[in-house]
């Protein structure tokens, strides 16, 4: 696709629902007592592979629209039971999510299931839930086990046990990870007795917030969390039913971050997701001096949310990131660095280190990307430490530069985006785009809707139908 510079951004942008949130749902959704509704779900690809995941294991789901589904858990114990029918294949795509916290959720299956993805998330590390969840009891291998390696996808539950019977454990995360806790959390529910974890570093709680909602019996203190679990008697249900999904804050930071790098912009996002252990970006942009309003701030199933309204009016300065700061913003690194580049001093962000495991090394491919573009960085991946340099106007311009997102989503996003820079090539083109459909499908509408102006030629099948809408 082609991108120009957009020459100002004005307007609302419509931000889909939260993807964490959305897997989560249909997950606890699938192991309640009772049905449960769920709106605001994101009809992404990465989160429908988890809604045909919970199908395949034999649950039944009715999809009223895209974002509106009623999914007929029958408990804890039913659930186990369905793992135990038949053998299966279960394909996450792109979705490090989907299959971490389904590894949490089949822990007690009995009979052999194969959870898998696309090469991106193949290349994935999964040891950091497998030793865990082997640990538990649970008997679970990925690719390469033998060699005493890292573990990746595919991964194979094995167990000839019905339901396999798990040990709750007392775990201290080596890496800050959510999805890793997350997983835990999953699986301790299967285990009869107290599982404790202890996060190295805070990271989004939602699962917490979420078995709250669902009735579990769970605790944290500070970055302490146990849950108390029981395969047989355990019962858990919302208590009216309906589960609503509060809208992305990852996906609006890329519309935040555009905005205030644009040379005009006034964009209004309302009713987004603030968790405060997601929007580690707004702290640091406000303390960069960003024009950002924060109003209408309201709770939807304990879950903060309010409304943002953003302009370019004031010049972003320089700050230090802490690796504390960066867990609150792990996904929103690539479109900050944008932020960095047009700030007047030298930024410097500590803590990279689980940047190279996503879904792509998001410093590699970010650098790469905006180095092409004239931007200077200095990078100790030994400290896990970036420095970005405010971006200078290049002596020449040139026409078009190619850029290639590694095929992920949020590189693909935050280097659209870095159209509005300004100075750089007069268009940005930019490779392989498709898995944008993972977290944002309408991500171009919303863009064209606001100001910008691109083309895309794409010549796969789902890229090429929005296309012809688009143009
Ligand atoms: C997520 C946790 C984070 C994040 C990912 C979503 C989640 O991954 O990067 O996009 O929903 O729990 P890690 O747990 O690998 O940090």
């Amino acid at each position: 696709m082609v991108v120009e510079p957009a020459e100002a951004l004005f307007g609302e942008v419509d931000i889909p629902g939260d993807k964490s949130l959305s897997h989560r749902s249909i997950m606890l959704a699938a192991i309640s007592d009772k049905p449960t509704y769920i709106s605001g779900f994101l009809p992404g690809l990465d989160t429908l592979a988890s809604l045909s995941a919970i199908e395949q294991i034999g649950i039944s789901v009715q999809q009223k629209s895209g974002t509106e589904l009623y999914i007929q858990g029958q408990g804890l114990s039913h659930f186990t039971q369905l793992l135990a029918q038949k053998n299966r294949v279960l394909d996450f795509h792109n979705a490090g999510t989907g299959i971490r916290l389904f590894s949490g959720l089949l822990a007690s299956a009995c009979g052999q299931i194969k959870l898998t993805g696309d090469a991106s998330l193949c290349a994935r590390p999964m040891k950091r839930i497998t030793v865990p969840l082997r640990q538990m009891g649970v008997d679970i291998r990925g690719a390469f086990f033998e060699h005493n390696q890292e573990e990746r996808a595919p991964l194979f539950f094995n167990s000839s046990k019905s339901p396999t019977k798990l040990t709750p454990i007392h775990y201290v995360l080596p890496q800050a990870s959510a999805q890793v806790k997350s997983c835990l959390l999953l699986a301790g529910l299967f285990a009869k007795g107290e599982t404790t974890l202890v996060e190295p570093i805070q990271t989004r709680d939602h699962t917490e917030r979420m078995l709250v909602e669902f009735g579990a019996k769970i605790k944290k203190q500070e970055k302490k969390i146990s849950i108390e679990g029981d395969p047989l008697y355990q019962k858990l249900a919302l208590k009216n039913g309906h589960y609503e999904i509060v809208r992305d804050f990852s996906s609006a930071a890329f519309f935040i971050v555009g905005a205030l790098i644009a040379k005009k912009a006034e964009l209004l996002i309302r009713k987004i997701g603030l968790n405060p252990s997601r929007t580690g970006l707004l702290t640091v942009l406000l303390k960069m001096g960003a024009d950002i309003k924060i109003i209408n701030t309201d709770f939807i199933q304990n879950e903060p949310i309010g409304d943002l309204m953003i302009t370019s009016k004031n010049k972003l300065t320089g700050v230090s990131v802490s690796p504390e700061m960066l867990a609150l913003m792990i996904d929103e690194f690539p479109i900050f660095l944008l932020a960095a580049l047009k700030a007047t001093g030298p930024t410097i962000i500590e803590g990279i280190e689980e940047l190279a495991y996503k879904e792509s090394n998001r410093v590699e491919t970010m650098v790469k990307g905006l180095s092409q573009l004239g931007a200077k960085f200095d990078l100790n991946s030994i400290e896990g430490k970036l420095i970005i340099y405010p971006l200078k106007k290049p002596e020449r311009e040139t026409e078009t530069v190619v850029l290639d997102s590694a095929k992920d989503h949020r590189v693909a996003m935050s280097l659209f985006m870095a159209s509005l820079l300004g100075g750089a090539p007069v268009k940005i083109q930019i490779q392989a785009i498709e898995n944008i459909e993972t977290s944002f499908p309408n991500f171009f509408e919303q863009a064209k809707k606001v100001g910008f102006c691109f083309n895309l030629i794409i010549n796969q099948g789902g890229a090429k139908c929005r296309q012809e809408r688009l143009l």
